[in-house]
């Protein structure tokens, strides 16, 4: 196998990051791709930066081991806590977290400079995606905040009725309500894009919404590009998905996230 066909690992805590991988599947078509995901020890949204650098070496050290040429860090809280850490405990490949991306996507989109961004605990504590969107655009007034309950919403696939309504409101109604209020609301979780309709009902039509889901398929396909590691072999890509908890599990809460079937015989189980 030439470096060129070597797969794409994708890395997330659980099942958020098919998000990710979704939109980097449809970018890059011929890539072979192995995702993932840590079910036996999400959620790492709560966890301290020590807990969550050591669970991600684990992960990473499995996606090197089974010959990835690059990885992507779909999870915005490891992509804010961890990346300058994996980038130098693995110097051998290159790794792409989403928070740059989405922080780029919004400084874009955002036209006076109020940027809102949600995000777990342990990302908003980090405190990457304001420092990132200063990088771009020191002049921005950022506030970030967290929603940790969207999380488990996301995953029982409760989008939207007066519970869920009532509880984005809490978390996202005053801040919108404010004037002037933000013009852009960063999506930094895995989970959030499954809301974003009842997010949009409580923060009105006019706010521009950024996932970086998008944006960092980009990104990845400009890197294999310029470093000769995209795939040119002409057929489709692979999927193949690794889990350290249940496999059948991750294919029926991950269709949820992929916005289609996981076929359960690409799904494996692995223990660290
Ligand atoms: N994947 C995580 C993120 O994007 C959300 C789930 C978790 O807390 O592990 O931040």
């Amino acid at each position: 196998m030439t470096d060129r066909q070597r797969p794409v690992g994708v890395f997330d805590s659980g099942v958020g990051g098919l998000t990710v991988f979704r939109a980097v599947r449809r970018r890059l078509p011929a890539e072979n791709l192995l995702y993932l995901g840590d079910n036996a020890r999400v959620p790492y949204g709560s966890k301290s930066r020590e807990t969550i650098v050591r669970y991600t070496e684990e992960c990473v050290s499995t996606l090197v081991e089974r010959g990835v040429k690059c990885l992507v860090v779909a999870c915005n809280t490891v992509s804010a806590v961890a990346l300058p850490t994996l980038q130098s405990r693995f110097p051998g490949i290159p790794v792409l977290g989403v928070v740059e991306p989405g922080a780029l996507a919004a400084c874009r989109a955002s036209v006076s400079g109020r940027i809102a961004v949600i995000a777990t605990r342990s990302t908003v504590n980090g405190g990457a995606y304001v420092a990132a969107i200063h990088r771009y655009r020191p002049d921005a007034q950022v506030v970030s905040l967290p929603c940790p309950l969207f999380v488990p919403l996301a995953e029982e696939g409760w989008f939207d009725g007066p519970l869920v309504e009532g509880i984005a409101a809490r978390y996202l109604g005053s801040l919108f309500a404010a004037d002037p209020a933000p013009d852009c609301l960063v999506l930094g979780c895995t989970h959030y894009p499954l809301l974003s309709g009842v997010i949009r009902k409580v923060i009105g039509p006019e706010p521009v919404m950024v996932d970086s889901a998008e944006t960092t398929a980009d990104a990845l396909a400009a890197m294999l590009v310029e470093r000769g590691l995209d795939n040119t072999s002409g057929q489709c890509g692979s999927n193949a998905f690794l889990t350290t908890d249940d496999a059948a599990c991750f294919a029926q809460i991950g269709a949820r996230f992929l916005g289609g079937d996981v076929c359960r015989d690409n799904v494996s189980h692995i223990s660290l």
